[in-house]
C-alpha cells in the first residue's frame, strides 16, 4: 500500500513537470511598478448597494448567461480582463481573454490547483449526508474537494484512470457499445432517414452504457428497447443533467444557500441523494458482476475496490456525474460539423474504411469540434496569492474563468478561426493552418495539469469509437438552421436535431 501510494504521487508529479514543460514560456505578468489595484480592472460599473447586478438581472445587458454570446460580449466591452465583484457569498470573478496570463496562473496554481465549482456537492457529501461512510467526512471527490484532500485522492486514483494499459482493457467492449447503438440507430429510423426518439437523449443512453461498462465493469442495458421511463438508467440520464443545470444556478451564479436553507438548495441536496442512491444500485450490480472475472481482467471498479470501498463509490459516482453529458454534447457537435463538411465527412470516411491502426485525422476531427462547440466554456482556479495580471493587482480568493472558447474562436490565435478545419491539428509545420504556430494556452477543453480532466483518456477512447462506427456506416446529413446551444455548467446542444442518417452502400 505504502509502495503503491509512493507510485501515485510520483505519477502525480510526473504530470506536474510535463504540463510545465509544455507550458514553458515568458510571463508577460511579470512585477512592474505601475500596477493597478483591483478596483481598476475594467467591468461593469458598480451601484451602492446592488454593485453590478442589475447587469446581469432583468433586462441588463449581460442578463442572458445562457446565451454562449455573453462571455465574448463582456470581452468585447471591457477587454482581455473583466472584473465583477463579490455577490451574495459567491467570491470575486475575473474573465481572463489573454492566453499567456493563462498560462503563467495555471503553471503557478498547479500543485494545489483549487478549481471552484461543485461547492453544493462537497455541502451534500460532508455535511448532508456525513454519517454515511467512515472517514466521509473526510473525501468528498475530485469534482469537489480541494487542497491536501483532493491531492491525496487524486494520487490514489490516478493509476487507476489513466494508466493506458487499463484503458485499453475497454477498447473491444467499448466498441460492441458502438455497434450496438448503430443497431438501435437503424431500428428507430423513419422513411426519411431520421431517429424517430430524441436524438440528445439516445446520445446520453450511449454515454451512460459506455461509462457504466467502465466505471461499473458490465453492461447496464441501456439499449433495452423497452426501457421503462422510470428505469434507473433514464433516471441517472435525467438526474445528471438536472444536477449540471442546478449546480449552474447554485454554484456558479450568486445565490443565497450560503447563508440560509433556500428551496433550490433543498432541491439540490435531494438530487444529489437520488444520484447517491442510483450510483449505489450500479455498483451493486457491478460487484455482483465481480465475481464472474479473472485476475487478468481487472477493471476500473475491481482496482477502485482493492483500495478501499469507499473510493471506488466516489470514483464511480464522479464518472457517473461527469462522464455522460461531456461525451454525449461532444459527439453530437462533431456529427453536426462532419454533416456541414461533407468534404471532411468523406476524408475521415476513407482513413476509417483504410483500416489503419492509426487514425490521426478521427482525432483531428474531434479536437476541431471541441475548439468550435467545446461541451466546457473555460476553465476556472481560486487564486491562492496575490497576482499581477496585465497590469493589474489580483488578490487571494479570487476566481479566475479562463474563456478558451472565445480565444480558440478569434482570428489573431488560429487563422479562419471560425471554420471547422481539422487539418490544422495534422498537416505539418510549415502549413499556416499548424496548430503549434497557436498559444497553447488558447485551447484547453481537458483543463490543465495536474487538476485536468481525469477521465480524458476514457472519453477520447468512447468518442473516437463511436464516431469511427458510426462514419463507417452512414452518411451523416443536417438541413435547417444550426442548433440552439444553451450555456449552463456545460454547453448544452439543443434540439431539434435535424440529422439524416444514410446507410453507407
Ligand atoms: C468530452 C468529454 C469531457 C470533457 C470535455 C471534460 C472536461 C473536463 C474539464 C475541463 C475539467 C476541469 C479540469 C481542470 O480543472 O483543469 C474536467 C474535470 C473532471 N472530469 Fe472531465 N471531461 C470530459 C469527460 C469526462 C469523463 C468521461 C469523466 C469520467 C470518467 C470525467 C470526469 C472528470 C472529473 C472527475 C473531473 C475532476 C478532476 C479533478 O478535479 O481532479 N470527465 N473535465
Amino acid at each position: 500500500m505504502q509502495t503503491n501510494k509512493l507510485k501515485s504521487l510520483f505519477n502525480l508529479a510526473a504530470i506536474n513537470k510535463n504540463c510545465n514543460r509544455t507550458a514553458a514560456g515568458k510571463s508577460t505578468t511579470e512585477k512592474t511598478d505601475k500596477i493597478k489595484p483591483w478596483k481598476d480592472i475594467p467591468g461593469p460599473p458598480s451601484l451602492p448597494i446592488i454593485g453590478q447586478l442589475h447587469h446581469f438581472m432583468f433586462k441588463g445587458p449581460f442578463s442572458n448567461m445562457d446565451d454562449p454570446k455573453t462571455i465574448m460580449r463582456l470581452i468585447e466591452a471591457y477587454g482581455p480582463i473583466v472584473r465583477l465583484d463579490s455577490m451574495f457569498g459567491r467570491a470575486p470573478l475575473l474573465f481572463l481573454n489573454d492566453p499567456e496570463s493563462t498560462a503563467y496562473i495555471l503553471r503557478s496554481e498547479n500543485w494545489l490547483p483549487v478549481r471552484p465549482g461543485f461547492e453544493s456537492l462537497q455541502y451534500y457529501r460532508k455535511n448532508y449526508r456525513k454519517s454515511q461512510w467512515t472517514g466521509w467526512n473526510r473525501i468528498t471527490g475530485l469534482s469537489s474537494d480541494q487542497g491536501e484532500i483532493w491531492k491525496e485522492f487524486r494520487s490514489i486514483v490516478n493509476p487507476v484512470m489513466l494508466q493506458p494499459n487499463t484503458i485499453k482493457l475497454y477498447t473491444n467492449v467499448l466498441d460492441e457499445v458502438a455497434q450496438d447503438m448503430i443497431v438501435r440507430m437503424r431500428a428507430n429510423r423513419d422513411e426519411n432517414d431520421m431517429i424517430t426518439k430524441d436524438f440528445g437523449k439516445e446520445m446520453n443512453l450511449w454515454a451512460l452504457e459506455s461509462i457504466g461498462t467502465i466505471a461499473i465493469g458490465c453492461r447496464l442495458n441501456c439499449f433495452d428497447p423497452n426501457l421503462p421511463a422510470d428505469s434507473p438508467q433514464l433516471q441517472l440520464i435525467q438526474c445528471v443533467h438536472d444536477l449540471f443545470t442546478t449546480s449552474n444556478e447554485i454554484d456558479f451564479k450568486p445565490n443565497l444557500w450560503r447563508l440560509f436553507a433556500t428551496p433550490l438548495f433543498k432541491h439540490t441536496m435531494k438530487l444529489y441523494e437520488h444520484h447517491e442512491n442510483l450510483t449505489k444500485h450500479f455498483i451493486r450490480k457491478g460487484k455482483n458482476n465481480l465475481k464472474n472475472k479473472s485476475e487478468n481482467e481487472k477493471g476500473v471498479l475491481e482496482k477502485l475496490l482493492e483500495i478501499n470501498e469507499e473510493t471506488a463509490y466516489i470514483m464511480a459516482s464522479d464518472m457517473l456525474f461527469g462522464g455522460i453529458d461531456t461525451t454525449a454534447n461532444t459527439v453530437i457537435a462533431t456529427l453536426y460539423l462532419l454533416a456541414n463538411n461533407p468534404d471532411k465527412q468523406a476524408k475521415l470516411r476513407e482513413e476509417i474504411m483504410s483500416d489503419s491502426e492509426r487514425r490521426p485525422y478521427l482525432r483531428a476531427c474531434i479536437k476541431d469540434s471541441m475548439r468550435l462547440m467545446p461541451v466546457v466554456s473555460g476553465n476556472a482556479r481560486k487564486t491562492t496569492k496575490t497576482y499581477n495580471i496585465l497590469g493589474y493587482e489580483v488578490p487571494k480568493d479570487v476566481d479566475i474563468v479562463f474563456t478558451h472558447r472565445e480565444m480558440a474562436l478569434m482570428e489573431k490565435h488560429y487563422p479562419r478561426a471560425k471554420e471547422y478545419i481539422p487539418e490544422r491539428w495534422v498537416v505539418k509545420k510549415d502549413d499556416p493552418l499548424y496548430y503549434g504556430n497557436t498559444h497553447p494556452f488558447v485551447y484547453g477543453p481537458f483543463g490543465f495539469g495536474a487538476r485536468s480532466c481525469i477521465g480524458r483518456r476514457i472519453a477520447e477512447l468512447e468518442m473516437d469509437t463511436f464516431v469511427a462506427r458510426l462514419i463507417e456506416n452512414f452518411q451523416v446529413e443536417w438541413f435547417g438552421p444550426p442548433p440552439k446551444i444553451v450555456q449552463q455548467a456545460l454547453n448544452y446542444i439543443k434540439g431539434p436535431y435535424n440529422f439524416i442518417f444514410k446507410d453507407i452502400k
